[in-house]
């Protein structure tokens, strides 16, 4: 028996080749705090291979075994040091026009040299890699990651030697189960598409750090959270600086759990609000030991009052734009310049307000957006036919909502948390969601919770029952377009009648660049433009309207788009793929935005 065994133990007749590679799942436990930390890049050239069957996990190329039992040397089917190299962060599907179609696993390796410190820890941080990650160091299974647009820590500390070979497999296949589904109306960029970074902490380091206007309506005092990793001494306190305050507090740490917060209240009248028009931000200290970790934090508060949303007390009507994270060039891996030309278009949109759909961006947004002045609604892709009888998949969704959290917590300009986008109304969407929704309020309390909710077509109203559990209730509805009624437009708000705002998250129309015809010729500029106005029209008469974010800034590649028209490209942008060029509608958003801009009061 032994012998038949021996024989057939090879790889190629194993049915369960993953499971022992699932386990060790990096999760929102994992995160450390490492905004303005010390970092070594790990960016730069990569080899790599195409691995569609996961034969590197089959046959456990990360063990390099190269010698059989009795020493004779055994053939393997890889060349770590001489397969082609790929210059990461990156999505292979635009780095290489070969891979542009390509959804399955690939396969990342490099050498790297380590010098230990004396009583450091060290981790790994991939920025984002879609979908599932898994990490091998010399030889060693160290996790994986499971959401293709948050960032997953891996702990090196007991691995690194002076010589590594790091091995990460980036598999960017489509699953039913997963967190978007296998079916999405964007594209399926893959690879480790954002930093790759070692982060060297003390061993007893500072593993959170979150701060925020105390959300009490007075505006005058901070809550800052803090999360201790290793040894806390009985008595052992943290101290908080905001120099251009003249803050400088300690408060204690609990030696049992490593967590302290303080509430701090802030010097009278000298206290500048975060807004988009004056983004001011603090520099801002907090000291644990040996570990300092700095912040630039701008103080504002964001909150509900009846049908109105207020911004640090002064009600706001939210002029914003929908956004995928991509460009032509780069696909999913955006360079900050196209980030901030996306806000700067936006801005000369007449926008004070950014929908960066449907999945968290790279936390550089974030970043930008405070320091560039305009808010942003933030977003986990609980998007069309999401499996919602299925445990494992709300798990998923929860640490992908959890790990959004804890990375921009700090960013003013968030101000939205959306746990998903138009999924239909049943009630095991309605578990899945709620549930969502009360965890995020749970993680930050001092942030609004929304999604994407659909029309009601049975009572032509906003009726989702989700609302209950929303601050305020997003709705996408395309009148004008795949409903060509704009009569229902009106009848919709007319038999709506919510306690609290809406945002209209989504209307708008292909058009293709350039195109002309008559508004009634569906795909062109002036069908687009008509559709425009018409919205505005009506939209701006709905008194619980306090917000839009059509959709889209700019045209994004789309594998089901396939019209003369799409040509693989949704083209419901108010720009061109390059941003070159704007259609008419940008024109006629822009003058409703700066008239509204102008009269709000
Ligand atoms: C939906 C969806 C978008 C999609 C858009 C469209 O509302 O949320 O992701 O691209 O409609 O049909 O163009």
């Amino acid at each position: 028996m032994e012998k038949y065994h021996q024989e057939n133990s090879s790889d190629i007749n194993l049915e369960d080749y993953l499971s022992a590679y699932e386990g060790k799942q990096a999760t929102v436990r994992d995160l450390i705090y490492d905004r303005n930390r010390k970092t070594e890049s790990l960016n730069g050239l990569w080899h790599y291979a195409v691995d569609q069957y996961d034969t590197c996990i089959r046959q456990h190329w990360f063990e390099e075994v190269h010698f059989d039992a009795k020493g004779n040397t055994a053939p393997v089917d890889y060349s770590f040091d001489e397969w082609p190299v790929m210059q990461l962060p990156c999505c292979w599907n635009t780095e290489d026009e070969k891979y542009l179609l390509y959804d399955g696993s690939m396969i990342f390796t490099r050498r790297f040299r380590y010098q230990a410190l004396a009583g450091e820890r060290v981790f790994l941080k991939l920025g984002g890699v879609n979908y599932i990650c898994r990490v091998f160091l010399n030889k060693e299974y160290l996790g994986m990651h499971r959401g293709g647009s948050t960032p997953a820590y891996f702990e090196l500390t007991d691995y690194l030697q002076e010589e590594n070979r790091i091995i990460i497999q980036a598999d960017s296949t489509r699953r039913p189960e997963q967190v978007p589904t296998e079916n999405t109306d964007w594209f399926n960029y893959g690879g480790i598409y954002r930093d790759i970074e070692l982060i060297r902490v003390p061993k007893t380091f500072i593993k959170r750090f979150q701060m925020a206007l105390v959300p009490d309506t007075q505006m005058n005092k901070i809550r800052a959270q803090v999360k201790i990793e290793g040894a806390v001494s009985e008595g052992a306190s943290a101290t908080l600086r905001i120099p251009e305050l003249g803050i400088e507090e300690t408060f204690p740490v609990s030696a049992s759990d490593g967590s302290g917060s303080i509430i701090v209240k802030l010097p009278e009248d000298r206290v500048c609000l975060w807004t988009p028009e004056d983004p001011h931000l603090y520099h801002t200290e907090l000291s644990f030991g040996e570990d300092t970790v700095t912040d630039e934090v701008g103080l504002r508060e964001i909150r509900v009052e009846g049908r109105d949303i207020l911004l640090n007390g002064k009600k706001l009507f939210l002029r914003g734009i929908s956004c995928h994270e991509e460009s032509v060039e780069n696909g999913k891996g955006l360079t900050d310049e196209e980030r901030l030309e996306n806000i700067r278009i936006a801005k000369e949109l007449g926008c004070n307000f950014m929908r960066v759909a449907h999945y968290p961006h790279n936390e550089r947004m974030a970043q930008l957006a405070d320091r560039e002045g305009i808010l942003l609604w933030e977003e986990i892709p609980v998007y069309w036919a999401i499996r919602f009888r299925r445990e494992a998949t709300y798990q998923d969704a929860e640490n992908q909502l959890r790990e959004m959290i804890a990375r921009d917590y700090n960013r003013a300009s968030v101000i939205i948390w959306s746990v998903g986008n138009e999924n239909a109304d049943s009630d095991e969407r309605l578990a899945f969601m709620k549930s969502l929704a009360e965890r995020a309020r749970r993680d930050d309390p001092t942030r609004m919770v929304s999604a994407a909710c659909l029309v009601s077509f049975r009572e032509m109203a906003i009726a989702d029952r989700l609302a209950e559990y929303l601050d305020i209730i997003g709705l996408n509805e395309y009148m004008g377009w795949y409903t060509p009624d704009f009569g229902m437009l009106t009848k919709l708000f007319e038999n709506s009648n919510p306690q609290k705002p809406v945002i209209v998250t989504e209307f708008g129309a292909d058009a293709l660049p350039h195109h002309r015809g008559s508004v009634q010729d569906k795909g062109t500029e002036d069908c687009q433009r008509y559709v425009f106005e018409k919205q505005i029209e009506t939209l701006r008469t709905i008194e619980y309207v306090k917000g839009m974010t059509p959709w889209i800034l700019y045209d994004f590649r789309c594998p089901r788009r396939t019209s003369i028209i799409q040509g693989y490209y949704n083209r419901k942008g108010l720009l061109s793929p390059d941003k070159k060029y704007r259609k008419p509608a940008f024109y006629v958003l822009q003058k409703f935005y700066r008239e509204l801009a102008e009269n709000w009061k």
